[in-house]
């Protein structure tokens, strides 16, 4: 799953979102309770949430010709989706990159763990908060299947059911699964980082949950899945680079089976809104328009180690990311260009009603506009002094940010 789209490049603009649904997300954010009430607002903000009695979810419906798109397109799926997934039989497991611990092979297992350790204690702090961010972000993928299954025409209605959605949304948990326990079986190894401080923000980070701009949506969650596994692909694959440069193979390894995975994943989120701008173009365009307009809200957007303080932990993350050269802005903005052209948005021609072309100009002249921003961002952080971040991961050592 993905780690994070800086959204924060992106410029407000009005949302696509009607009247009602836009004032409950208002409310939301700024944390009245005047309609839907995110648990995790009393989490982050410490303040008290409304009584149960008075609290209510309430989103726009989701158009029925959308929900019959998504089902029209189970034997679709079935052909292009499906085969993206590794049959378990020959895909890898978390054992198969970590120093083997079976009985009897005591004295090797020493060894390795010691190579391994040796090889991680070059990793600099940047590199380990990387890490850690991406792995209490994959760790919470109970809340992400949650999602998909929370999504109007896609959702597996029975948790075992048979129609090839709902086998999709299953086997791409199962492979997503790997990569929290691989991550956070490396970190436990090395000894590099205080791992009760880790676990204990993954804990935080589920209890927190995740903000969605619109949870049923079958056209929004399928065009924010595509943006989401490449951008995580991008970050794996970034950090594979950085522990080669390092020394460590045994990280860059990891993290190189781990984006080889998002790739797939992309590859079978990117085809499915491929094939629905062609069913209905209008009603995509205005989606993606609506997700770049909106706040992305990012998976582990509400991570927490509980030690409150100025800038959310997930700030302090990106901004390190984005230093490392893990995920950047410039990169934010390569996926929107990317994606623009993979759909072809800007060659779509018929179908589109006057807000479906709004939609369509505004996306098609984004990624200049974030570059642009990107560009006057740097000229900033280039005036100014470096910022130090400080993080229990790592025993409250500082990072140099911005
Ligand atoms: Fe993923
Ligand atoms: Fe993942």
């Amino acid at each position: 799953m993905p780690v994070l789209i800086i959204s924060c490049w992106v410029p407000p603009a009005p949302c696509l979102l009607t009247p009602r649904a836009h004032a409950l997300r208002a409310s939301s954010r700024s944390g009245v309770a005047a309609g839907r009430w995110p648990a995790a607002a009393a989490a982050t903000t410490g303040t008290a949430a409304p009584a149960a009695e008075t609290m209510m979810e309430w989103w726009p419906p989701v158009p029925q010709e959308q929900v019959d798109a998504l089902r029209s397109l189970n034997g679709w799926v079935a052909e292009n989706m499906l085969p993206l997934l590794t049959p378990v039989e020959s895909a890898w497991q978390p054992y198969d990159y970590l120093p083997r611990s079976a009985e009897g092979a005591e004295a090797a297992f020493t060894e390795a763990v010691a190579e391994l350790r040796a090889a991680a204690a070059c990793l600099p702090d940047d590199v380990l908060v990387c890490l850690v961010g991406n792995m209490v972000t994959e760790e919470a993928l109970p809340t992400y299947q949650s999602m998909g299954n929370r999504v109007d025409g896609v959702g597996d209605a029975t948790g075992s059911s048979a129609l090839p959605w709902a086998r999709w949304i299953r086997g791409w948990t199962a492979e997503e699964n790997r990569h929290g326990d691989l991550l956070n079986r490396y970190l436990y190894l090395t000894g590099r980082v205080d791992m009760r401080q880790v676990e204990l923000t993954t804990h935080h980070l589920l209890r927190n949950g995740m903000e969605m701009l619109a949870p049923k949506s079958p056209y929004h969650s399928l065009i924010y899945g595509a943006f989401q596994e490449r951008a995580t692909f991008i970050s794996h694959a970034n950090t594979a680079r950085l522990a080669t440069q390092h020394g460590d193979r045994t990280l860059a390894k990891i993290c190189g089976v781990i984006a080889a995975d998002e790739r797939r994943h992309e590859a079978g989120y990117t085809k499915v809104s491929a094939k629905l701008f062609g069913v209905d173009p209008d009603g995509m365009v205005r989606a993606l328009a609506d997700v770049m307009r909106g706040k992305v809200t990012m998976p582990g957007q509400l991570m927490s180690d509980g030690r409150g303080g100025g800038d959310t932990l997930f700030a302090r993350f990106s901004a390190v990311a984005h230093r490392a050269g893990v995920y950047t802005a410039s990169d934010y903005g390569d996926l929107v260009e990317h994606f623009v052209r993979r759909w072809r948005v800007a060659e779509l021609a018929g179908g589109l009603s006057g807000e479906g072309r709004r939609a369509q100009e505004y996306v098609c002249g984004l990624a200049p506009k974030i570059r642009r921003m990107e560009e006057l961002a740097q000229r900033r952080a280039a005036r100014g002094e470096p910022g130090l971040a400080r993080f229990s991961w790592i025993f409250d050592r500082t990072v140099v940010v911005g």
